[in-house]
Parts: C-alpha cells; sequence; structure tokens
C-alpha cells in the first residue's frame, strides 16, 4: 500500500498542457503570460485589487513588513500558535515580537489582542494574525481593534486560500495579506506564494522591492535595496491549473472533515469554525482527550505508513524566542499538548479514512 502523506499536491489535470506552453515560448523565466494570469485569478476568486506572484509565502510576509516601513526595534504583534515562517520576517526586519494567545477559535486572541496593546512597553506597529489551517480568526474584531489603535494588520492566509469570513475572502480584511503554494497546501505551485492587498501602492512597492529595487531606467539604478523574489512564469503555469480546481479542493477538504469528523466526534474536539465563517478545513485537526494522546496516535499512524503530525508549537515556548514578551493564558499550549493534525490529501479514499480512524481508534 501507497504511504499516505499529510496532504500531498492534487495537480488538476491542466498544469501539464500549461507548463508545456510556457516551454515552447521559452518564457521559462524569469515572468511572463502565466504569472500575470494566476494573479489575475486570485484577483478575481478574493476580489483583492491587487495580486502579486511570489516564489514564497515567507517572501510576502517579508514584503508585506517592508512596505508597511516596520523596521529597527519596532513591535510587531503576532498570534504564537503558528509556524514559524509567520514571524521569522519579524526577525529579518530587526524587529521585536510580542506573542498572543489563541482563544476557543484556536486562532489569535481579540481579548489578549486589546491587553498586549495596552501593556505592551511601547505602541505596537503592526500585528501579523495566521488562519490557522484554513480557519478564520475572528477578523472582524481583530480589525476593529487595530483600526482604532491605527496598528497595520497583515493575514498570513498562507493556509486559508478559499476560506472566507462573511462572504469576503480570508486574506483580504488585512492592509496586506499573504498567500502560500507550498507542497502541502491546499493548492500548489511546488513553491510559491501571493501577497494581495488593496492598496495599489503598497502592493506596486511590493513588486518593486520583490525584483532587487530596480529603478524605471534603462541601466540598472538602485536608491534602495530588494530582494529576488518573484514568482517563474513555469510555476505561474501551474499555479493557473491549480486555481482551476480550487473550488473542488476545497468541497473534497470540507467532505474528508465531514467523515472524520463522524467516525472520531466522540474521541475528541475538532477545531471549530467560528460563526459567519467558512474555512478551506486544509487539515482536519482534533484535539484529544488526553495530554500526549497525540504522540501515541502519530506513532501508531506511521507503523502504517501514514504520516500526521502533531499541531504547531507555540512561538512563545520555542527556544529561539525564549525572554520574548508574550501575552499568554495556557491556551496554544493546551491545544498542542493534546493535538493532531490528521492525514487530509484530496486524493483520500473513503476506505482511507476509515482507516486512518480505525488506527487513530485503536491507538487511543
Ligand atoms: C501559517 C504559515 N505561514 C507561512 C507559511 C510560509 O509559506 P511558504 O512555505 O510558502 O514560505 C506557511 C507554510 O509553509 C504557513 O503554514
Amino acid at each position: 500500500m501507497a504511504r499516505v502523506f499529510l496532504s500531498p499536491p492534487f495537480m488538476g489535470g491542466n498544469e501539464e498542457k500549461y507548463v508545456k506552453k510556457v516551454f515552447e515560448s521559452n518564457y521559462i523565466a524569469p515572468l511572463g503570460e502565466y504569472v500575470n494570469k494566476f494573479e489575475d485569478s486570485i484577483k478575481d476568486f478574493t476580489k483583492a485589487k491587487s495580486a502579486l506572484a511570489l516564489n514564497s509565502g515567507t517572501a510576502g510576509l517579508h514584503l508585506a513588513l517592508r512596505v508597511l516601513d516596520i523596521k529597527d526595534g519596532d513591535l510587531v504583534l503576532a498570534s504564537s500558535f503558528t509556524f514559524a515562517a509567520s514571524v521569522n520576517p519579524i526577525l529579518y526586519e530587526r524587529c521585536v515580537p510580542v506573542f498572543i494567545d489563541s482563544d476557543e477559535s484556536w486562532n489569535l486572541s481579540p481579548e489578549l489582542l486589546k491587553k498586549a496593546i495596552k501593556n505592551s512597553p511601547k505602541k505596537p506597529k503592526a500585528v501579523v494574525v495566521t488562519h490557522l489551517y484554513g480557519q478564520a480568526a475572528k477578523i472582524k474584531e481583530i480589525m476593529e481593534i487595530c483600526k482604532n489603535e491605527d496598528i497595520k494588520v497583515i493575514e498570513d492566509a498562507a493556509e486559508a486560500l478559499g476560506g472566507f469570513y462573511e462572504d469576503k475572502a480570508l486574506g483580504t480584511f488585512g492592509d496586506i495579506g499573504v498567500y502560500s503554494f507550498n507542497g502541502n497546501k491546499i493548492i500548489t505551485t511546488s513553491g510559491g506564494g501571493m501577497l494581495v492587498s488593496d492598496d495599489k501602492e503598497l502592493s506596486s512597492k511590493a513588486r518593486y522591492y520583490s525584483t532587487q529595487a530596480r529603478e524605471p531606467l534603462l541601466h540598472y539604478e538602485h536608491l534602495d535595496y530588494g530582494y529576488n523574489y518573484r514568482l517563474s512564469n513555469v510555476l505561474g503555469a501551474i499555479g493557473v491549473g491549480q486555481m482551476e480546481v480550487l473550488n473542488d479542493r476545497i468541497k473534497r477538504k470540507r467532505e474528508i472533515f465531514d467523515i472524520y469528523n463522524e467516525l472520531l466526534g466522540d474521541i475528541g474536539e475538532f477545531m471549530p469554525e467560528i460563526s459567519g465563517s467558512k474555512g478551506n478545513r486544509w487539515l482536519t485537526t482534533l484535539l484529544f482527550k488526553e495530554k500526549n494522546a497525540h504522540i501515541r496516535v502519530i506513532e501508531a499512524l506511521n507503523k502504517n505508513d501514514i504520516e500526521s503530525r502533531p499541531l504547531w508549537k507555540p512561538m512563545h515556548m520555542q527556544p529561539i524566542f525564549n525572554g520574548s514578551l508574550n501575552f499568554t493564558d495556557g491556551t496554544s499550549e493546551d491545544y498542542f499538548s493534546r493535538g493532531i493534525c490528521l492525514p487530509s490529501g484530496c486524493d483520500m479514499s473513503e476506505q482511507t479514512i476509515e482507516r486512518v480512524a480505525n488506527i487513530v481508534r485503536q491507538a487511543l
């Protein structure tokens, strides 16, 4: 039996055809028609006014800080319960991260956000809020708090393309939103990212920095330093093909969640969907009742050649962030101590999902 992966790439069918067209045109690199098409399809889907295709989501988060002029000792509040890539760019810009715990939504707690704003040693400049595992944070509340305090919002929607809050795409609430297309995301270009914003000035600044901050002159003139962060046309072609099947992927991810929920609803607590939202259910995640039960389950699944993993280890627990200021109340630490990401690949059959569920139950 083939190994069952957590969330492997799943091509729609047209990607190869589009990549072939790229080869025929010889616009292998750097940019080209398919990068533009990919950006347009993201704009169509999310209704963002601008979209910038990049070679990773991390690049997008870095550019977001750069174009919002957040740097050198500025305080940046961030979800603690997330992947390191959400917050590493804070360090790239020599800023100071301040971590905020989750609430029952599993995502950033608006109450702790207020507390952090009130009690931080100086006024925070921005918040990086993650929509974990494709499920919405309380983004409307968070936006309101930040608007009142004049704090910029960067939405880390790396895992959340296709998720919505009240009919508005996750990633389009903040000043800047970022999606990732790395290998295990809901759609993938093998590696890639997209920065979206309704502020066209921010977006064109990000475009400028993403191509080495080159001035629009015949020769290479530089007034500032930039990065090599754009996506190649070959990967853009994969992205265009993947966008054609995004709605199918969301539908299937949500079905997979429903099946697990049916089979295992009595043994734990699945990640919730906050009222007014519809997530993409990128990964089905659940908390067991007993601490460390997830370790037993992960080992049992692995013995059966099935990939699963613990929930993200909160950033305030990471050795690299020892001593960082945090506003936490034990919520994400508790989730980390008993939670699991179950295999959620769109190509999983019902039979495979049942097999996974049986192993989980037996291991418990
Ligand atoms: C929450 C989160 N933020 C940021 C990233 C970074 O995206 P990328 O791998 O495309 O740089 C990822 C995915 O890897 C992620 O899961």
